[in-house]
């Protein structure tokens, strides 16, 4: 089984304080630094772009694992890279070229993973599941932290472990993740959990060590 890692979104951070928002995660025991990138449509929500990563790219050698929600998302590729991105995962519905997009994240020396809204079946990756080294399985339609989880997402999460079977993969599962829902989403076969809200609500730093023990305790069962 591959090891479990929790990944803290930045999206609910405080944006005033983000350098130590990140700081505080990878401080408090988080594994990656999940960076939501929504462009305004491809989904209804803006965030931040690459000049906002970079900045707090330095501040730690954590595994910058950044969740393109924009369309088209080939012409940024480049500036996340850039930016010190380790992972780049771009959405299945974001564009027409779905394997082009995978090989030139791959050309640009970083992980490729693909992300399927709710709606989208796993069908949809299957011809382009050797070109991707992680897959991202939404658990709620993408643009805002601090949704409920989709019941259904469990179905999908077991289809995509189905489907990657022994490959080098990660499954991340991304939206509503709690320390209540950890443990079934990791036995359906996930072993990254994006946890937004979960984490930064409230946005005061002295509790995020015990969250992330929480969840990361409850998914180890
Ligand atoms: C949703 C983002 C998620 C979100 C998770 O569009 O991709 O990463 O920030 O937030 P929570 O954990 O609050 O659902
Ligand atoms: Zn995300």
């Amino acid at each position: 089984t591959r090891p479990l890692r929790i990944a803290p979104s930045i999206l609910s951070a405080d944006f005033a304080r983000l350098g130590e928002e990140v700081t505080a995660i990878i401080s408090s025991g988080a594994d990656y630094v999940h960076v939501d990138v929504m462009d305004g449509h491809f989904v209804p929500n803006i965030s931040f772009g690459a000049p906002v990563m970079k900045s707090v790219r330095p501040l730690t050698d954590a595994v910058f694992d950044v969740h393109l929600m924009i369309a088209p998302a080939d012409p940024y590729l480049a500036d996340f890279a850039k930016a010190g991105a380790d992972i780049i995962t771009v959405h299945a519905e974001a564009g027409p070229h779905l394997h082009r997009s995978l090989q030139a994240i791959r050309g640009l020396g970083k992980k490729a993973g693909v992300a399927l809204n709710p709606a989208t079946p796993v069908s949809a990756i299957q011809h382009v599941i050797d070109d991707c080294d992680l897959v991202l399985v939404m658990s709620v339609n993408p643009g805002f932290g601090g949704q409920s989880f989709i019941p259904e997402s469990l179905n999908k999460i077991r289809q995509a472990k189905a489907l990657i079977g022994n490959r080098d993969i990660d499954l991340e599962v991304d939206g509503g993740v709690t320390a209540d829902n950890a443990r079934e989403i990791v036995a359906a076969g996930a072993n990254v959990l994006v946890a937004g809200s979960a984490i930064y609500a409230g946005n005061d730093p002295s509790t995020y060590a015990s969250r992330i023990k929480a969840i990361r305790d409850a998914a180890t069962g």
